[in-house]
């Protein structure tokens, strides 16, 4: 078997939570909950289809999170949210325990991004980032008219740090640096002591973007370090983004953040919207940040979800880069398109291109139930020839 690293198997996973059997339970109650949500999303309705492409949280929101954005539509929906903004913004300072100063508000993480573009197109910046990586940035840099350089990624889908930073030292003027850590959709981590080594070393003309959506699933990793430590050190090249979307599952609420600086954050912060968060998405991100027993469940559903896709995965001797995320990139056995078409007439939503090697599809982790309907799939799609 061909794996491109170790990840727990699911009889191991389970024994290190002790878990035991009651994953069974568990993953009981979360179909409960994911019926609950199409119940209230009646675009997504056909409970057949499995949504694996876009790596939300199928658990969805912490039910405290929704009761407080149904009290906030009910009582606040009519006023702008300026106080409860700042309100919040000293609950999430505090939270991160830096100042309220340090945080650039976003409609979610994206638009913290593109704030960034923004402000980097004014200095006439060189956009430097990997490839395959999160495409936001990307876009909105082409937007501005800014040169975007894309350094592939190396063997093992890991990123070429000493290519990227070849790159960025023979530019002159501010270069901004993307890293997205973990990376999507490879799903991997830069160690940190690479990436620190580099930004520490790095002059102060090179700004590096580390997004860090998927923080709260690598955080277990001992190789992994958030950009913060950076930040708090008073490193002003350094911006990190994260968002609410992925283990709090509130993709649809648009709630994202970035943490620079005081120095950084000021000159970033003029090109966010104004009023860019709703009155319902800073209630419901506030009693995220509160509910600690739905941000635990979350991280373990999504260990039990990867530990049952990757027995699948072992037993299908499929290759896959191993994740700290909520999603993997595997090896597939038909052209990504054809494969796309055949999971959608069975119902799941997979296959968005994301590689330019056409054999790798990117699956969104969901439940432990889904993921367990998702391995059936793959399974009967060995027996057909398709992987
Ligand atoms: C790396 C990365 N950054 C940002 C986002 C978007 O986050 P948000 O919903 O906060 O805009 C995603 C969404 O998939 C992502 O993968």
């Amino acid at each position: 078997m061909k794996t491109l690293g170790m990840q727990p198997s699911r009889r191991q996973f389970i024994q290190q939570l002790g878990l035991g059997v009651a994953w069974l339970g568990l993953a009981t109650n979360a179909s409960l909950v994911f019926a609950n949500r199409t119940a209230i999303l009646p675009f997504r309705q056909n409970a057949a289809s499995l949504w694996l492409h876009y790596n939300e949280n199928s658990l969805g929101m912490s039910p405290n999170a929704l009761s407080a954005a149904k009290y906030a539509i009910e009582r606040y929906g009519n006023r702008y949210p300026s106080a409860s903004v700042d309100e919040f913004k000293v609950k999430l300072a505090d939270h991160h325990q830096v100042k309220p100063e340090q945080l650039i508000f976003g409609n979610g993480s994206t638009e913290v991004l593109r704030a960034i573009a923004t402000y980097s197109a004014q200095q006439n910046a060189t956009m430097i980032e990997p490839s395959p990586t999160f495409g936001a940035l990307k876009g909105y840099c082409k937007s501005e008219n800014l040169n975007v350089i894309q350094v592939p990624v190396g063997q093992n889908f890991e990123m070429n740090i000493a290519a990227m930073k070849k790159r960025a030292m023979a530019q002159t003027g501010l270069v901004l640096i993307n890293i997205c850590n973990p990376n999507n959709p490879t799903g991997n981590i830069i160690d940190f002591t690479t990436m620190f080594d580099w930004i520490n070393n790095a002059p102060e003309t090179h700004l590096f973007l580390l997004d860090e959506a998927y923080f709260d699933y690598a955080q277990a990793n001992a190789r992994y370090k958030s950009g913060l430590d950076l930040i708090n050190q008073g490193k002003d090249n350094v911006v990190i983004s994260r968002t609410f979307s992925k283990v709090h599952g509130m993709a649809g609420m648009r709630m994202g953040y970035g943490i620079a600086t005081v120095k950084t954050a000021n000159k970033i912060k003029p090109f966010a919207a104004g009023f860019n968060l709703s009155a319902a998405g800073i209630a419901a991100a506030s009693a995220a940040l509160d509910d600690k027993l739905f941000y635990k469940k979350s991280i373990e559903y999504n260990q039990l979800s990867k530990s049952i896709l990757v027995d699948t995965l072992n037993e299908l001797e499929l290759e896959y880069v191993p994740s700290d995320t909520n999603f993997i990139l595997h090896r597939i056995g038909s052209p990504l398109a054809d494969y796309a078409e055949h999971m959608q007439q069975n119902g799941v939503r997979v296959g968005r291109k994301m590689t330019l090697d056409d054999r790798w599809n990117r699956v969104s982790l969901g439940t432990p139930d889904e993921m367990k309907m998702f391995s059936q799939t793959l399974k009967a799609f060995r027996q057909k020839g398709w992987v």
